[in-house]
């Protein structure tokens, strides 16, 4: 296997507003959106990132797809390192990676009609305009849409919210990508036709062989589609590993609280609820140590002072946990 992928010690602090007392302070607050994150995939991998909402896993799907920068780290894709990719190897980069996003209904341009919003992409990576129309046609098969009436003359608004995702879908596979993030990629859409869009993405991720890192909140889908999993907790990484595994023996206890409020199939029906204290702490000021020790039932002194490193519990499964 090849690392197509890899990050180390990846950083994202937002600057935010300073209040009087910051100014009088000398103090400039930031907002701890991706703290000191590491990890490598590899080609043809299918990974899920997975945790509350505020945790950082948009941002760090960002920073992947050079759509922000980072504070400090580094991310290598395909070899090549983001912070200094620029002019044609930067270009070829936007059409191998691709963010499909989180909302269909914002995703797409309201005032072009479906070709054009299709084209949209070939535009931008200068491609003849002669291999539209067929770069279109075998898009549209792939996402099943093809067929569709005189879909190509329509409009955003005249779509279901399953059929944009699947537009949405085309749309980020037209330039043939090698790495997709899918941020929350089902949650603006109804219940009944999420496993359909879900299914679609898991076979033209199979089909083509590409690295995936699907973004949610929910574990079901994360479970659904991922292979390896990483649990972030306020800006970190707490728990990794093959899906399965985190999901059976979960070592972190913040994963094993997160589970617990799930109902999860063949898994922990008779698991007893773990309590978490409390609420999120404000990325501003996340706590000394740990970051989940305040609201940890397990946590000792050393966890107030002393942050745990990521570290393997057994092959492929890493936690971030002095107690695992
Ligand atoms: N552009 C931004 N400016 C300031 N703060 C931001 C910005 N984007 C995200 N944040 C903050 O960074 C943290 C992580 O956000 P995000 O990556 O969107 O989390 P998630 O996708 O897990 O919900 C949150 O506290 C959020 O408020
Ligand atoms: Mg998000």
């Amino acid at each position: 296997m090849v690392a197509l992928v890899a990050v180390e010690n990846l950083v994202k602090h937002f600057p935010v507003k300073r209040s009087l007392a910051d100014v009088v302070a000398g103090r400039h607050p930031v907002v701890h959106a991706v703290d000191n994150v590491s990890f490598t995939l590899d080609e043809n991998e299918t990974v899920g990132l997975l945790g509350e909402s505020g945790c950082g896993k948009t941002s760090t799907g960002r920073l992947l797809l050079k759509l922000d920068q980072p504070t400090s780290g580094r991310i290598e894709i395909a070899g090549k390192d983001l912070a200094t990719l620029a002019g044609a190897d930067l270009k070829a980069f936007r059409r191998t990676a691709q963010l499909v996003f989180q909302n269909p209904f914002d995703a797409l341009n309201p005032r072009f009609n479906i070709r054009r919003v299709l084209a949209e992409p070939m535009i931008n990576a200068g491609i003849d305009r002669r291999e539209y129309a067929d770069r279109i046609n075998a898009e549209l098969a792939r996402v099943r849409m093809q067929g569709v009436g005189d879909l190509l003359d329509k409009f955003p608004h005249q779509l279901s919210g399953g059929q944009l995702q699947r537009i949405v879908l085309a749309r980020a596979l037209i330039l043939g990508p090698k790495f997709i993030v899918a941020d929350e990629p089902v949650s603006m859409l109804d219940v009944s036709v999420r496993a359909g869009v879900l299914n679609l993405m898991r076979e033209i991720q199979e089909t083509l062989g590409l690295t995936a890192i699907y973004i949610s909140h929910d574990l079901a889908l994360v479970r659904y589609v991922a292979a390896r999993t990483f649990v972030m907790y306020l800006a970190t990484v707490v728990e990794d590993g093959p899906t399965e595994q985190v999901i059976s023996s979960p070592q972190h206890p913040y994963t094993k609280a997160l589970l617990a409020a799930v109902p999860v199939p063949h898994v922990n029906q008779n698991r007893e609820p773990l309590p978490i204290k409390g609420n999120m702490p404000n990325a501003r000021n996340p706590p000394s140590g740990c970051r989940f020790h305040d609201r940890c039932p397990m946590a000792i002194a050393r966890c107030a002072a002393e942050v745990p490193a990521l570290r393997e519990i057994e092959p492929g499964h890493r936690a971030a946990c002095h107690l695992a």
